[in-house]
């Protein structure tokens, strides 16, 4: 088959946003048009492509974007696009407008919305976009490096009072079923015990045990971290005060983690795979998602890519624990 020549493509953001997207968003915009492309922008993710939400875009379009969170063009979670009907109409918009080649920046949900839409003659690229880290061909996503930092200052912020009252404090992390920010965090705030959903070896009495334990040895507070996948903050803390006499405050941090400026790295990285993704392209290529390995930005098929199985590494997780000691 003839490779497709690409005149015009469109970008767009899809599922949770995250620091960063706007470096994303403006790299794909200026190469693309310093390329010789025509460039236009999809508002609200997928549902906005349905909703025929386009606009041209220009390189003033994404001047003072790099360094502001969220993302300009919005985003939305849209069930349409998971029916074969959605992908369908939402392919033959991307014809309708002339869009040869789209950028879709989120995580794997939009990436299999992509799939779909490379399936139907829409030529499309993933750019890894979450504050989780759960996308498997990958070690870094937009704007996890931000929304750690974020969760690490507040941890330290509830470690200060946590220590001034002799508390427990349970704090929890974003990351959906996924648990990198909690470990990333737990290493990072120097925490007694951090909570992933991907181990099994969550067991409260054996908690209750260990915050006797530090009483002992002297230690001020017992910080856990406990990650959203596992969630019961509240509830856990209250179970711990009364199993254990110490004074227990759960903190959820929330939305707070996915806002804010990006952080250097997140804008760096953002950049660099944003302009990848429209280089790819422009190559002719369809189906990729780009990646950061081994210290190389890369790209993968997507069908590849969704079939991968991220896991926490135990050698990290080991560390953690006993650096809490
Ligand atoms: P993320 O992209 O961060 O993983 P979601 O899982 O919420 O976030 O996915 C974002 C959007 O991608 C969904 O709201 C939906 O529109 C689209 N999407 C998710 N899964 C599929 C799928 N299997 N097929 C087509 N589109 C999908
Ligand atoms: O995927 C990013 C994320 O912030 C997850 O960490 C979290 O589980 C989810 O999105 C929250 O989604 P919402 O903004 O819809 O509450």
């Amino acid at each position: 088959m003839a490779q497709k020549i690409i005149r015009t493509i469109g970008v767009l953001t899809s599922g949770g946003d995250a620091p960063g997207m706007n470096a994303a968003i403006r790299a794909v915009v200026r190469t693309g048009l310093g390329k010789g492309l025509k460039v236009r922008g999809i508002r609200k993710g997928y549902q906005g492509l349905l909703n025929e939400e386009i606009i041209d875009l220009s390189a003033r379009d994404v001047s003072d974007t790099i360094q502001r969170g969220g993302t300009i063009l919005q985003t939305a979670r849209c069930d349409e696009m998971r029916t074969e009907d959605g992908q369908q109409k939402a392919a033959a918009i991307c014809k309708k407008y002339g869009i040869d080649g789209l950028v879709v920046i989120g995580g794997d949900g939009s990436f299999a919305g992509a799939q779909k839409l490379a399936n139907l003659g829409v030529n499309t690229v993933g750019v890894p976009g979450t504050i989780d880290l759960d996308i498997d061909c990958t070690e870094y996503t937009i704007g996890f490096d931000t929304a750690v930092n974020t969760a690490m200052e507040a941890i330290d912020k509830v470690r200060d009072t946590s220590t001034s009252h002799e508390r427990c404090s349970i704090i929890e992390v974003m990351g959906r079923d996924a648990g990198y920010l909690a470990l990333w965090c737990g290493i990072a705030n120097g925490a007694e015990r951090i909570l992933l959903p991907e181990e099994h070896d969550y067991n409260e009495e054996i908690i209750v045990k260990d915050i006797q334990e530090n009483r002992r040895r002297g230690k001020k507070n017992y910080i856990i971290i406990n990650a959203e996948g596992i969630g019961d903050s509240i509830n856990m803390a209250k179970r711990i005060e009364e199993a254990t006499g110490m004074e227990t405050r759960a903190t959820i941090i929330g939305h707070m983690q996915r806002g804010g400026s990006p952080t250097c790295k997140d804008r760096v990285y953002a950049s660099i795979m944003g302009a990848m993704a429209v280089d790819l392209l422009i190559a002719g290529k369809t189906n990729r998602v780009v990646g950061y390995r081994h210290g190389q930005y890369v790209d993968f098929d997507i069908d590849e890519a969704l079939g991968m199985k991220k896991e926490i590494p135990p050698y990290q997780y080991d560390i953690a624990k006993l650096l809490a000691l």
